[in-house]
């Protein structure tokens, strides 16, 4: 069988305001991720992931889209788009686009329109409301001038597209082959789960990600993704779909990655699990049993950083933990998604003041929630501030870097063996020479307490979440592991890949 490029893929989401400015504005755009292609290619990802540069008004980062066929002038141009595209295919590198086909944003010209009392089948309208909450805090429905209320599962800038509505299938059709004729080799699908609400809209007990509930992951969502699968199969070189789905089973995940459905879905339960063996056992073995297609994914721009989630008091048991967690996640059957500055060892930004904060959840909790903001500082390129070459010149981030970025940026990584960013690239390349050799399939292998031993084929992965070292499996060679080992021990808070003839 021919194996797609995507069942084992390394994907870098890059989240575009944050990566890289080129224009010197203090907020990245598409030119400033072009220029960082070699650091991509250098690092060993496949592909890339861009969230959304396109027009609008930033009530959520971008994921309030007020046309879906164009860029924000903030991010370019869609010259800078097509020129990344190919520039990134010379690299060999793939490149995936964010959809949000959730909601738009309300200066959607659809919107502007239903607000006029035109055409409000393609939103949805009622002349009273339930008891939906949105999802970053307050009331989800939010009223009009003439006594309508809107439904926003989001911010109020980002009212529900009518899925019942056929006109919107259309258009989505549309906007995906807009952006396949321009190259790009998939999508990330936004809320995946979301598009269809329970007929009805009956009030709600409990409105967490459930696989069962009248506001997420509605049957007919299903027939939306088979027309893309079509679509995509439509198009040469194995253009792809990976949805964020947020469920509380791995047998709801499946429902959506099917040979005529998403290629691939998100692993949140992986990302969710605290440290601890058994709950990274429990999430391998649910995920690998049900799910054709693999993926895992430790951070990404919505959740607290990885190194921080596993920190404890001490910041260095945290950075031991992330690159433990990468290697093990390394080693698994399928395909990863990274985040943006992980491989620098970023942790969260828990400081930030509450004037530069930006993200929708802080304000619609009333403080309550610091919101994602900290996990969106611009990246760290070079040692000096003031925006430690995020921004050409003396210009000021979009956020406010804290001064620990210095010691974490990329010059300073670069070329030091011990650095989380010279791990990483070891990782990748290691990965990239093994993946072809190795069975899809995994096999347990007896470990003591606190500490998970697995193979496949020729290679060992051990990872010691216990407090005590303990010693390594039987192996003729040691390829590479996440922290200093001690003779043949394994100390805790460290992975270790291991090779047997
Ligand atoms: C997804 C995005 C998140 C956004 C939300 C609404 O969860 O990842 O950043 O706020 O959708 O579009």
């Amino acid at each position: 069988m021919d194996i797609p490029w995507w069942r084992d893929a390394i994907v870098y989401e890059i989240y575009v305001r944050s990566f890289a400015d080129a224009s010197g504005d203090g907020v990245g755009d598409l030119a400033g991720v072009r220029e960082r292609l070699p650091y991509l290619r250098r690092l060993g990802v496949d592909a890339i992931w861009l969230t959304p540069f396109y027009p609008s008004p930033m009530a959520d980062g971008g994921y309030d889209v007020a046309n879906y066929r164009g860029v924000d002038p903030l991010f370019g141009t869609l010259a800078d788009f097509e020129s990344l595209v190919e520039q990134a295919h010379e690299h060999g590198l793939r490149v995936l686009v964010d959809i949000v086909p959730n909601h738009s944003s309300s200066e959607h010209p659809w919107f502007q329109a239903a607000l006029r009392g035109e055409r409000r089948d393609r939103y949805i309208f009622r002349d009273t409301t339930n008891n939906w909450q949105s999802t970053f805090g307050g009331p989800a429905w939010t009223k009009v001038a003439d006594g309508q209320y809107y439904l926003h599962l989001f911010a109020p800038g980002q009212p529900d597209f009518n899925w019942r509505n056929p006109e919107v299938h259309a258009e989505f059709l549309d906007i995906l082959r807009f952006w396949l004729d321009r190259g790009v080799d998939g999508f990330r699908i936004d809320v995946a789960m979301g598009l269809y609400k329970a007929e009805g809209l009956p009030d709600v007990g409990d409105q967490s990600f459930k696989s069962v509930s009248p506001v997420w992951g509605q049957p007919e969502v299903h027939n939306v993704y088979r027309d893309w699968r079509r679509l995509l199969n439509g198009y040469p070189g194995e253009r792809m779909a990976v949805g964020e789905v947020w469920t509380d089973s791995s047998e709801d995940l499946a429902l959506y990655v099917r040979p005529d459905e998403l290629h691939q879905s998100f692993n949140f339960a992986w990302l969710q699990a605290p440290w601890s063996p058994t709950a990274f056992k429990k999430v391998i073995d649910d995920t690998l049993a049900s799910v054709p297609f693999a993926t895992w994914v430790l951070s990404n721009h919505d959740v607290v950083r990885h190194r921080t989630r596993y920190g404890t008091a001490d910041p260095g048991t945290g950075l031991a933990r992330a690159r433990a967690a990468l290697l093990t996640m390394l080693a698994l059957p399928g395909s990863a998604y990274l985040y943006q500055g992980e491989e620098l060892g970023l942790p969260e930004v828990t400081d930030l003041p509450d004037e530069a904060r930006q993200d929708p959840v802080f304000f619609q909790s009333k403080g309550k929630l610091p919101g994602r903001d900290g996990c969106r500082v611009p990246i760290p390129w070079t040692v000096d501030p003031p925006s430690h070459g995020f921004s050409p010149g003396g210009v000021e981030p979009w956020l406010p870097q804290p001064a620990t970025f210095a010691e974490l940026s990329v010059e300073k990584q670069e070329g030091d063996a011990g650095s989380t960013l010279e791990f990483y690239r070891q990782a990748l390349a290691c990965r990239r020479d093994l993946v072809g050799t190795i069975p899809y399939t995994l096999e347990w292998l007896d470990s003591p307490e606190g500490v998970l031993f697995f193979s496949r084929g020729p290679l060992t992965c051990a990872i010691n979440c216990g407090l005590q070292p303990v010693h390594l499996p039987e192996h003729d060679t040691v390829l590479l592991s996440s922290g200093p080992l001690k003779g043949d021990l394994l100390p805790p808070d460290t992975a270790a890949w291991l090779m047997t003839s």
